[in-house]
């Protein structure tokens, strides 16, 4: 007896980004306040000028479910049309439950498959990785995709080191079947022998990085994982109007661009007002540059995430 299997979808696309950040803006000059720290060696080590930080009664739940509607409102869906839920996260404040079945509620989305993904800074690309396959297969229709932070919670606040560079937010996309593919076969990989580069050991700890090793390695593995993930999805650098790596540090975005070699493309430098939001920041900075009209509609973008794992993953998209 052979199983039915659903009929799969040609495609899926994205039909619209979302994003949140919270209203407090921490500058450098705030931070130059509290530790050996100044705005000249942050502005030229990582490129950041100032960061937002969330409020105390504000989760990874809670700016999920605002960037979540945003993108929802922009699809021209209602909630009943989603039935997968996909929080990329790698902060919140407690194991269990997962975030996604809170945000499903909070947004009125009625009882959709909904899961937490944890692939730390790629975990957008590995979402929506996710969601293009479960939507192809015919395993969801219209699946919410979040990346959603709030890092402050595991930094520790004396360490120069990090708190300069990590910060809070959110962004969403929602991903629906195409006849026309709007989303690219994904790259990914991780290397696990390097899972101590980038850790928050136990429950008790923050987050701690070597800095210059995770440096080396963004900024000489990740670019042929963005080459190969333009060459899957047969589009060639010249085409691509935007690149939207993961918001690290602005000279390992730059060390990508460059190496990807995209002269007509708009390198996404989010970073500079926003920091580095982990799983958030792919889809914060490319919401913000659809919402300025910085990139074309229809138009190819290369989304390249990377980080603790120290997992990585690249596709191309249509952007909504
Ligand atoms: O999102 C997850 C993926 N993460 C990344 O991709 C992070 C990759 N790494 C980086 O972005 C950079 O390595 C950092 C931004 C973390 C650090 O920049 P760096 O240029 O590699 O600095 P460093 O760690 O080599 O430190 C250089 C110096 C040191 O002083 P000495 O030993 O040379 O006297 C540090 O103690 O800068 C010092 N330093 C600072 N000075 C002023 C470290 N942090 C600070 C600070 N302000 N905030």
């Amino acid at each position: 007896m052979t199983l039915t299997i659903p009929q799969a979808a040609a495609g899926a696309r994205v039909l619209a980004f979302g994003d949140y950040q919270p209203a407090t803006v921490v500058t450098n000059d705030d931070l130059a306040q509290k530790v050996d720290t100044d705005d000249a060696w942050i502005r030229s080590r990582v490129g950041i000028a100032e960061r937002r930080i969330a409020g105390p009664g504000e989760g990874v739940v809670e700016m999920a479910v605002q960037a979540g509607g945003k993108a929802i409102a922009g699809s021209g869906l209602s909630p009943e049309d989603i039935d997968l839920v996909i929080v990329a996260t790698c902060s919140g404040e407690s194991p269990m439950p997962a975030h996604a079945p809170v945000v499903a509620d909070r947004l009125g989305i009625r009882a959709p498959g909904a899961f937490d993904l944890n692939a730390a800074c790629a975990g957008f690309c590995y979402a929506l990785a996710t969601a293009s396959a479960a939507v192809r297969g015919g395993s969801a229709r219209n699946v919410l995709v979040v990346g959603a932070e709030k890092m402050s919670q595991w930094v520790d606040w004396t360490d120069r080191s990090t708190c300069i560079i990590f910060a809070d937010g959110a962004g969403a996309a929602v991903v629906a079947a195409s006849d026309e593919p709007g989303i690219g076969p994904v790259v990914w990989g991780s290397a696990g022998d390097q899972h101590d580069k980038i850790i928050i050991p136990d429950r008790h700890s923050f987050i701690r990085q070597e800095g210059q090793a995770v440096f080396r390695w963004a900024t000489g593995a990740i670019a042929p994982v963005a080459l190969e993930a333009c060459e899957r999805a047969g589009i060639s650098p010249g085409d691509l109007a935007a690149i939207v790596p993961h918001q690290a540090n602005l000279r390992i975005v730059d060390a990508i661009a460059r190496k990807v070699k995209a002269p007509n493309a708009v390198v996404a430098d989010d970073i500079v007002h926003s920091g580095n939001t982990s799983a958030a920041s792919i889809p914060l900075a490319l919401s913000r540059m659809i919402e300025r009209g910085d990139v074309p509609s229809g138009a190819p973008a290369l989304l390249v995430g990377f980080g603790a794992g120290l997992a990585y993953a690249a596709q191309v998209i249509r952007i909504p």
